[in-house]
């Protein structure tokens, strides 16, 4: 049959339907590039704020058209965070849904579809069992390109007052380092140069190795930079609280552990970090980063930030601008504070206006955007080195990313997806940077 896999979310999303991806390539399904072209549609759903849940239900809407339509079986199945927790609004909102499946459940896609094949019934699986999960994916890879993630990690203990996915993804589970090592043996044998680790709290690593001792995520960074034909190393995503020297040695002594880190702050005060339930205090925060830039001083950073969570006041906000006036990140993600079902921080009293978080939200996007261009700045007339990852949009150009993760533009013909070369960066434009090689 053909499949055709839609994913939302988070780079743990993207790793999942890939690996289901895999599975079903060798069972005998083809993947295919769009919903019309296929018999199988599998939606890997994302319920991290509001929007993204909302977003599988008006496409649900449009291929159940396709499926009205469709001649002979057609299956659609949603996997991911929205599957693990509302089972009873799918199958009531979306009858026709044929199979769901929580995010620690996607290695039994393959035989589901068979079992359905053969079923009028919904088959529902939301076991959470991390570790049978990664036993079982056990598909060679197909297709993979130069940069790709490995899940190390999965699950979360923190309970961060407004985040699900303790909810979604259940408990913290990190795999054992043989398995991790021979995962990367074969993405390098896959022809791939960059692997970047995912973890939801990837910096809690503690998995085993065979003879049952503990390793942290820095001697799990210092095994994998062993591996021959390895080019770049990254990790993702960090909390703070868990920030030890370790780390800033790793960032020292590993030359392809690449000088940028994603170090989701959330918001620059006290008394909202407090009630986020984050465990440290944007001194601590600040520690953290002058703690890395003292063993990788050209180390850049990026950051999440939540604005509007219930009580921020407008003092909690600008110790937030000020964090960011002090910390300089290279680049940013920032969203409005968004109520999730279970969470704490949902039923919290003084939620903030609608209107009052666009505008703290544009106001720090606007200050994010000024420190980016900044940051891009600062290398015109400058060298980077480049991995190559795909082709851009004009003849001979080449798309690849720098050791600080800005993607950067080069037209050439005498280079190749998957090189690393020095490149002199000529402009920067909006988020990315032009180069030439000289
Ligand atoms: N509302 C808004 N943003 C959220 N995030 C997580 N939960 C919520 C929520 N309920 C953001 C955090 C996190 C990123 C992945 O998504 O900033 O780091
Ligand atoms: Fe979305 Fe979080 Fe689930 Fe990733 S883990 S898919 S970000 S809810």
């Amino acid at each position: 049959m053909y499949f055709f896999i839609k994913s939302y979310g988070c780079q743990m999303n993207s790793y999942d339907s890939q690996r289901m991806a895999d599975l079903l390539t060798e069972k005998g399904h083809s993947a295919v590039d769009e919903p019309e072209k296929a018999d199988i549609v599998i939606f890997n759903t994302c319920s991290i704020r509001e929007k993204a849940d909302e977003k599988l239900f008006s496409d649900l809407g449009r291929v159940k058209t396709l499926k009205d339509l469709h001649n002979g079986d057609f299956i659609i199945i949603v996997t991911g965070c929205v599957a693990q927790t509302r089972v009873q609004e799918i199958m009531k909102r979306a009858p026709y849904v044929d199979i769901i499946l929580g995010p620690q459940d996607i290695q039994a896609v393959a035989e589901k579809i068979d079992e359905h094949l053969h079923s009028e019934n919904v088959l529902v699986s939301t076991s959470l069992g991390a570790e049978d999960k990664f036993n079982r994916l056990t598909a060679g890879f197909h297709n993979r390109k130069v940069s790709e993630f490995l899940t190390i990690q999965e699950g979360c203990d923190n309970f961060c007052t407004y985040c699900v996915v303790p909810y979604t993804r259940g408990r913290e589970f990190s795999r054992n380092v043989a398995d991790i090592v021979a995962e990367a043996k074969k993405l390098i044998a896959a022809g791939v140069k960059e692997i970047i680790l995912l973890g939801q709290n990837v910096n809690s690593y503690n998995g085993t190795d065979e003879n049952g001792q503990r390793h942290n995520l820095s001697d799990l960074l210092f095994t994998l930079a062993e591996l021959d034909g390895l080019k770049r190393l990254h990790y993702t995503t960090s909390h703070p609280k868990d920030i030890n020297e370790s780390i800033g040695r790793a960032h020292r002594d590993i030359d392809i552990l690449m000088p940028f880190l994603h170090l989701p702050v959330q918001s620059g005060s006290d008394a909202v970090l407090k009630k986020m339930n984050r465990k440290y205090t944007a001194e601590k925060y600040f520690e953290c980063i002058d703690m890395l830039r003292e063993y990788r001083p050209d180390i850049a950073f990026s950051s999440d930030f939540i604005v509007g969570f219930p009580g921020e006041t407008d003092e909690d906000f600008q110790k937030t601008l000020q964090l960011v006036e002090r910390v300089k990140y290279s680049q940013a993600y920032s969203f409005k504070y968004s109520p999730r079902p279970n969470t704490v921080a949902a039923k919290m009293d003084n939620q903030i206006d609608e209107k009052i978080k666009s505008e703290r939200l544009s106001i720090l996007q606007d200050l994010l955007n000024k420190q980016q261009t900044q940051f891009n700045e600062s290398f015109v007339g400058k060298y980077l080195s480049i991995l190559f990852e795909k082709e851009g949009k004009h003849k001979n150009q080449l798309v690849g990313r720098s050791e600080y993760s800005q993607a950067v533009s080069v037209c050439a013909n005498n280079i190749n997806i998957g090189d690393i070369v020095r490149v002199k960066v000529t402009e920067a434009v909006s988020h990315s940077l032009l180069g030439t090689i000289e």
